[in-house]
């Protein structure tokens, strides 16, 4: 396994803290608390403890177990009972989760695209559609690869705060068709270093448009942010709201 994740995972709340804007846009969905929901790619749970208090249960997996340890350990410090945490690879979700389980599937912060070959990603949209009840949501969230494979973009925006600099930047050349995601990572308490490189798939609007079997989904949707502007082709994310 890629040992991208483990190596910051300790850091990984300084980094990627949830943002008021994710929580706003995750509220509109009307969580009740009959709802089952599912976080693909949890990381350290954030998202998973936001929607708890909404939901009968929420449930993350990430293929991290460093990552995974530290959801558990908020697990037990913040008391709440109606969330659980497993190390499974997305790919195998249809081995872990029953039809029918889920009201809304998560799949947020760029985790889609490491799937690494359109037919992989293919197959996991209908393993999401199998696992989601009916009507029920899949709601994923990826960068505008769209945008970054046109512009030749390298450097993804600084990330510098009281904690940490972390330096993002994407080799175009080196995996070709597949971007090489190349990090450095500073701890400002030690100024200790780590760099750190894993690849990814750069998925496209036009590619999930054609994956979106309509038998699978009778609704998709695409925004171009978290305050649910359109999406379009000068914005930096895309998120996509897919009803089965
Ligand atoms: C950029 S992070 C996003 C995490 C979180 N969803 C967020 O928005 O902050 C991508 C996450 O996907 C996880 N991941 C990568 N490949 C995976 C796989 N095959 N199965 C499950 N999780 C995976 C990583 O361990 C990491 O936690």
């Amino acid at each position: 396994m890629n040992k991208f994740y483990q190596s910051i995972a300790r850091h990984y709340d300084h980094i990627f803290p949830l943002s008021d804007g994710l929580k706003k846009f995750l509220y509109t969905f009307g969580i009740t608390n009959t709802d089952h929901i599912l976080d693909i790619g949890c990381a350290t749970g954030e998202v998973v403890f936001y929607l708890a208090p909404y939901a009968q249960s929420v449930t993350g997996i990430d293929l991290d177990p460093d990552l995974i340890e530290i959801a558990r350990s908020k697990k037990n410090e913040r008391g709440r009972k109606n969330v659980a945490f497993f190390v499974r690879d997305m790919s195998d979700i249809d081995n872990v989760f029953i039809p029918d389980q889920f009201r809304i599937v998560l799949c947020l912060g760029n985790t889609l695209v490491h799937l690494l070959s359109r037919d992989t990603i293919n197959n996991f949209l209908g393993k999401v559609s199998n696992i989601l009840s009916g009507n029920g949501m899949f709601i994923f969230q990826i960068l505008n690869y769209e945008k970054i494979l046109e512009q030749r973009t390298r450097e993804l925006p600084l990330i510098d705060n009281d904690k940490i600099i972390f330096r993002r930047s994407y080799d175009h050349d080196t995996q070709k068709p597949l971007l090489v995601f190349d990090t450095s990572l500073t701890v400002k308490a030690s100024s200790e270093t780590i760099n750190n490189s894993i690849t990814l798939y750069p998925l496209r609007q036009e590619e999930l448009i054609q994956m979106s079997n309509r038998h699978l989904y009778r609704s998709i949707q695409f925004y171009g942010g978290f305050d649910g502007r359109a999406f379009n082709a000068q914005h930096d994310l895309l998120i996509g709201v897919w009803q089965k």
